[in-house]
């Protein structure tokens, strides 16, 4: 099959890769441009590992072909912090001790993110379903869901 060029931005930067068609977005990402903190986990949609951020909202990236991404923003857990400072939920995380072995962490920072962006005072249940399609095999939701919960108090200010 012949291969195809995507042009997109990821983290802010411009890239054109040439890809066959039927390219994950993940393999695109870890592959081709090396930011593996995107993890592959199940590669089923069902554990969230794989998530990053489309135009701003969350997306499992073993999901979508990369060639959907033509044109688009694509931001995974590398372009959270910025000019060397980690972002509000970033900083949450390490306050709240959100990780235990931290496979799942990228893709759970990366539907925070997202839903913090988007949130206004949000309540427990809304935060518990912003992260639903994430799973944590450690079982560590109760300090996840404090550490969101924590930045959309306005605990945590970009720096
Ligand atoms: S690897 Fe994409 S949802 Fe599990
Ligand atoms: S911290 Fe281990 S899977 Fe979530």
């Amino acid at each position: 099959m012949e291969k195809q060029k995507l042009s997109f931005k990821v983290n802010n930067d411009e890239y054109e890769v040439y890809i066959h068609p039927k390219t994950l977005l993940v393999e695109v990402i870890r592959d081709h441009l090396g930011f593996t903190g995107t993890k592959r986990g199940c590669e089923t949609v069902s554990c969230g590992a794989c998530t990053v951020n489309v135009n701003g909202a969350s997306v499992k990236s073993c999901s979508v072909l990369a060639i959907q991404c033509e044109g688009m923003e694509v931001t995974t857990v590398e372009g959270l912090e910025k000019n060397g400072k980690l972002s509000p939920i970033q900083k949450s995380f390490l306050d709240h001790g959100s990780y235990q072995c931290g496979f799942c962490t990228p893709g759970m920072l990366m539907s925070a993110s997202a839903f913090i962006a988007e949130a206004k005072d949000p309540t427990k249940d809304q935060i518990k379903e912003s992260i639903e399609g994430n799973v944590c095999r450690c079982t560590g939701y109760n300090s996840i869901v404090r550490a969101i919960e924590a930045v959309t108090q306005g605990k945590y200010k970009e720096e």
